[in-house]
């Protein structure tokens, strides 16, 4: 399959969705509460609390200290102590986790190098080609486990012929099966990424979901203790996305942390990252900086409604995934976040029949992925066995 532009289908969903109640829009990944609202009220609050001239005029183009800091303690949490007392952090404010990870690949490696990303993903090859990279996979899954064999194997072959490696890990949550890594996969990834001394590798970190994990804000930022064991030839650049984290997807605002062993690390970082987004949107977006600002400040009111919208999340898909199973409805393994991903031999073909009975999902290379958090928990009933009846009829 080629490209697939997420956008428009979910556009043509949408103009159905108005015309007849009853079609299923599951297209984008925007979370929706279940009585359809997309705003949070602590984020619409601190919208009308920007103070317009901080917003106006010119700003960093790293974002500023206090975002950099704010983003930062986000980020990292109750673990940033222990991180800190290894790494040499930097931060930068982007458009979006997509801002981040396009300065990721713009900054890092050469021209043509390979980026090694698995099979199963979201879209980024529209961020490597922009940058001139290519795109390498490896086996996403073995089974219900992640294939750590084809992991090593694709690793390797790029280590090879490449110096620099740029190794992309989308967790928890992951875009498009909700798969979560396990501590013990976690551990033998950082193992395996050790093994290659030779080689620089840069760890792409895309925590976009992380604060829709199923086990809670502090237990998803686990993940920081096993960045502890890596060896100096591996920097973890991590991109943050507030679009998720704060349901404020058109405001455009993420960032950027990179974790360096060292001077010459931090230093590349400082000159190559800061230019590439100097070259790109020159200054951060002040919108997003000044709401996220104000929002860290209350992190403890915030943290509640987010729990809510985790455990919404997490209701749609226990009734999913249960339903699935009696349906037999076959479905790669799911951990937990906004989407869900039902195997199929022909996505296309499928998608188009769920369509044609006002089932709107978006058709990937290996299967259908289903937004979980666009629909209400209403509609998430029936939706199992629904799909698998359509997808079966001849
Ligand atoms: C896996 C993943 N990473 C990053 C992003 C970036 O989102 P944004 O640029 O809105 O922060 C998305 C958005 O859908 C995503 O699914």
């Amino acid at each position: 399959m080629g490209k697939i532009d997420i956008l428009s289908i979910a556009k043509e969903a949408q103009i159905h969705k108005q015309k007849d109640s009853t079609v299923v829009d599951a297209t984008i990944g925007m979370f929706y509460d279940d009585e359809k609202k997309l705003i949070i009220n602590d984020v619409k609050e601190a919208y009308y609390n920007i103070d317009l001239f901080e917003t106006f005029k010119y700003g960093a183009t790293d974002g500023g200290n206090l975002f950099v800091n704010n983003a930062i303690d986000w980020v990292l949490s109750n673990k940033k102590e222990m991180i800190q007392s290894k790494y040499k952090l930097t931060g930068l404010a982007t458009p979006g986790g997509s801002g981040a990870l396009s300065v990721i690949f713009n900054s890092y490696g050469h021209v043509n190098d390979k980026v090694l990303v698995s099979n199963l993903r979201w879209r980024y090859e529209y961020f490597t080609s922009a940058a001139k990279k290519l795109i390498h996979e490896h086996n996403m899954f073995l089974g219900d486990a992640f294939d750590l064999a084809s992991f090593e194997k694709e690793l390797a072959y790029l280590c090879r012929i490449q110096e620099t490696v740029i190794v992309v890990i989308n967790d928890p949550c992951q875009n498009p099966t909700g798969y979560q890594l396990s501590e013990s996969e976690w551990k033998k990834i950082v193992s395996i990424l050790n093994k290659f001394n030779n080689n620089h590798i840069i760890l792409v970190y895309d925590l976009a979901y992380f604060d829709y994990d199923p086990r809670g804000y502090e237990e998803a930022r686990r993940t920081f203790e096993y960045f502890m064991s890596l060896a100096p030839h591996t920097e973890v650049l991590i991109s943050f996305s507030a679009s998720k984290s704060f349901a404020m997807y058109g405001v455009r605002l993420g960032g950027l942390i990179g974790l360096h062993h060292n001077e010459s690390q931090y230093n590349y970082f400082e000159k190559n990252a800061y230019e590439d987004a100097l070259g790109k949107w020159s200054t951060a977006p002040s919108v997003g900086v000044n709401i996220f600002n104000q929002l860290v400040n209350k992190k403890d009111s915030y943290l509640v409604t987010l729990n809510r919208l985790t455990n919404t999340l997490k209701v749609r898909g226990d009734i999913f995934i249960k339903e699935a199973k009696e349906a037999n409805l076959a479905i790669y393994p799911y951990r937990g976040g906004f989407f869900v991903l039902v195997k199929s031999e022909k996505p296309v073909l499928d998608f188009e029949k769920l369509k044609e009975q006002g089932i709107y999902l978006i058709p990937m290379d290996e299967g259908l992925r289903i937004a979980l958090c666009g629909i209400t928990t209403d509609e998430v009933y029936g939706l199992a066995k629904r799909i698998k009846t359509i997808i079966n009829k001849m």
